[in-house]
C-alpha cells in the first residue's frame, strides 16, 4: 500500500508540473522582446479629440445591439490622455517592448481625401519618445480594424483595389514621422480575422455576410472574403516595398504582418478529419503568408475556389513575394477539426465556405482544453508550440514574432473584483504557453518576442468591456489602473519593480 501512496503522489505531483510548468527569464535569450499588446480603438478613446476624424468602429458601435452593452471606443481606457502613465506600467513589469496600433484617423481624418492632422502625429510622437526614454522598443502596426469612415462611404474600403493606394498613402505618413525611431512595423493586423468578422460573419463592420451566413443587411456573397484579402495582402506587399525602396536602409528597421494563428487538431482520428487539421492551417493562416512568402495563393485554395480567386499579376507577385522581415502570429487557441469536404458540415464552422471546413473546440461535448471567456478560444498550451513548428516547416527561415498570447476569464470565474485581481488562471496561462514556447524554441525555432494581450483590460470589440483581457485591471467608471497577480507575475519574472510601487 506505501509503495502505492507513493506512486500515486509521484503521478499527481508530475501531474501538477504538467500543469503549471515554472519558467525562467534565463530560459530566453537576453535579447528576446518581452512586451504586451494594445490597438489605438480598444484602448485611446478622445474619438473627437484634436482634429481625430470618425472611423467605421466610431461609426459601428454607435448603431444599436451592435456591442454587448452598446459599449463604444468613445472613452475606452482614455489612454489618449494617460499614455505617459501606462508607459509607467510596463516599465514597472520591466517589458523590454511594446506593440500599439496608429489611429488612422487621428493622423488622416478622411483618409488620403484630406489633410494630415499634425496633433495626431504628435501624439504618437510623445508615445514613442516616452518609451524610448524608458528603454521599451516600441512595435508598431499600422492599422489594427479602425479605418476612415470616408473611405468605407467611398467605395466600401477593402471591397475596391483603391483601398491599397489609400493604405500606402498612410504608411508612407507613418514612416516618414516615426520611422527615424520605430524599428519594427507590423503592416496589417490579422486579415484573416477581418474577413471571417466582417465579412463572412457579418459581426465587425462593415457587416457583410457570406454564405451560410445569411442574416445581414449586405453582402451574402462568398467571393467578397477572397476580394478583401487579396486588397489587403496587395495593400501589405506595396507599403512594403515602399518602405524597402524608400526608408529601409536609412532607417534601419524591419517589417512583416501579423495574421491570427489558431492551431487544429482532428476531432477523430478518421483519416478524413486528420487531413482536415492541414486543410485548416491553409485556409486559415496560409492564406495569408503563401502569397507573402511565395507569391501565390496555396494551390488547395485555387482548387476549390477555381477563378474566384483573385490572382496575383507578374508585377505583383514580384512585390508580394518576400515581402517580410519576421512572420508574426497571434496564437489563443486549439481548435478540432471535422472533415467538410467529404461529409456535411453539421454545426457551421469558421470557414464553412462551400462546404469545406469545419471547426469546433468540442467533442461529444468534451472541450479540447478549459475554457475561457471567450467561446471559441480553450486553454491548449501545447497548441503554441505546434503552429510555431508548422510555421518553422512551411515557411523555413523566417525569424518569428508571437504578436499576440493572452488569456480572458471564463464569464462564470469573471465576476467578482477580487476573482479578476486574483487572477491566477491568467497566470498559469501565461507560464504554460512560455513553457511551450520555450520547447518550440530549444527545438530551433528562431523566436524573437512574446507579446501579452494585453496590457490593460479594454474594448473587446463587439463584447465591449464585458472580456477582459489585461494584466492591469481597468475600472471603467473611475478609469483607474490596478495591478492583477498576473502583472506582478510578470514584474517578478522579468525583474521589475512592481512590487515596490
Ligand atoms: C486579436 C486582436 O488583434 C485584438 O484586437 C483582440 O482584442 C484580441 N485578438 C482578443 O480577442
Amino acid at each position: 500500500i506505501k509503495t502505492l501512496q507513493f506512486l500515486l503522489i509521484l503521478f499527481l505531483s508530475a501531474q501538477s508540473f504538467a500543469q503549471d510548468e515554472e519558467i525562467k527569464r534565463s530560459d530566453f535569450p537576453n535579447h528576446f522582446f518581452f512586451g504586451t499588446s494594445t490597438s489605438s480603438y480598444q484602448i485611446e478613446g478622445g474619438f473627437v479629440e484634436d482634429g481625430r476624424g470618425k472611423s467605421n468602429w466610431d461609426v459601428f458601435s454607435h448603431i444599436p445591439g451592435k456591442i454587448k452593452d452598446n459599449d463604444t471606443g468613445d472613452v475606452a481606457d482614455d489612454h489618449y490622455h494617460r499614455f505617459t502613465e501606462d508607459i509607467e506600467l510596463m516599465s514597472s513589469m520591466a517589458m523590454n517592448a511594446y506593440r500599439f496600433s496608429i489611429s488612422w484617423t487621428r493622423i488622416l481624418p478622411k483618409g488620403r481625401f484630406g489633410d494630415v492632422n499634425r496633433r495626431g502625429i504628435i501624439f504618437y510622437n510623445k508615445i514613442i519618445d516616452n518609451l524610448l526614454l524608458k528603454g521599451i522598443e516600441p512595435f508598431v502596426t499600422i492599422h489594427h480594424h479602425d479605418l476612415p469612415d470616408e473611405l468605407d462611404k467611398r467605395y466600401g474600403s477593402w471591397m475596391s483595389s483603391q483601398m491599397q493606394e489609400d493604405f500606402v498613402y498612410f504608411a508612407k505618413i507613418c514612416f516618414e514621422e516615426f520611422g527615424d525611431r520605430v524599428k519594427h512595423w507590423i503592416t496589417i493586423n490579422e486579415p484573416n480575422l477581418v474577413t471571417l468578422m466582417a465579412y463572412i460573419r457579418g459581426v465587425y463592420p462593415p457587416a457583410h455576410c457570406s454564405p451560410p451566413f445569411g442574416n445581414c443587411s449586405a453582402g451574402n456573397s462568398d467571393i467578397e472574403p477572397l476580394i478583401v484579402m487579396h486588397n489587403m495582402l496587395l495593400a501589405h506587399a506595396k507599403a512594403v516595398f515602399l518602405y524597402r525602396t524608400h526608408f529601409q536602409k536609412k532607417q534601419g528597421g524591419s517589417i512583416g504582418i501579423t495574421a491570427v494563428g489558431h492551431m487544429y487538431e482532428p476531432l477523430t482520428n478518421h483519416e478524413f478529419d486528420i487531413e482536415a487539421v492541414d486543410r485548416a492551417l491553409i485556409f486559415n493562416f496560409a492564406w495569408v503568408y503563401d502569397p507573402i512568402v511565395y507569391g501565390d495563393y496555396p494551390k488547395e485554395m485555387r482548387e476549390v475556389f477555381g477563378s474566384q480567386l483573385p490572382s496575383f499579376s507578374k508585377t505583383e507577385k514580384s512585390i508580394i513575394k518576400g515581402s517580410l522581415d519576421y512572420i508574426c502570429v497571434n496564437h489563443y487557441t486549439t481548435l478540432y477539426t471535422k472533415d467538410c469536404l467529404h461529409s456535411p458540415c453539421s454545426n457551421g464552422g469558421d470557414r464553412p465556405i462551400k462546404g469545406f471546413l469545419d471547426t469546433t473546440g468540442y467533442r461529444d461535448s468534451v472541450s479540447i482544453g478549459d475554457p475561457t471567456g471567450v467561446d471559441r478560444f480553450f486553454v491548449v498550451p501545447r497548441g503554441l508550440e505546434k503552429i510555431i513548428n508548422y510555421i518553422r516547416q512551411r515557411y523555413p527561415n523566417n525569424p518569428i514574432v508571437v504578436t499576440e498570447n493572452g488569456y480572458s476569464m471564463p464569464p462564470s470565474d469573471g465576476k467578482t473584483l477580487e476573482d479578476i485581481i486574483n487572477d491566477t488562471k491568467r497566470v498559469n496561462f501565461h507560464k504554460n504557453y512560455l513553457a511551450s514556447l520555450v520547447r518550440a524554441m530549444r527545438n530551433g525555432a528562431d523566436v524573437r518576442g512574446y507579446f501579452v494581450w494585453s496590457l490593460m483590460d479594454n474594448f473587446e470589440w463587439i463584447d465591449g468591456f464585458t472580456t477582459r483581457f489585461g494584466l492591469w485591471y481597468v475600472d471603467f467608471q473611475t478609469l483607474e489602473r490596478h495591478p492583477k497577480l498576473s502583472a506582478h507575475w510578470f514584474a517578478s519574472f522579468l525583474g521589475g519593480n512592481l512590487h515596490q510601487l
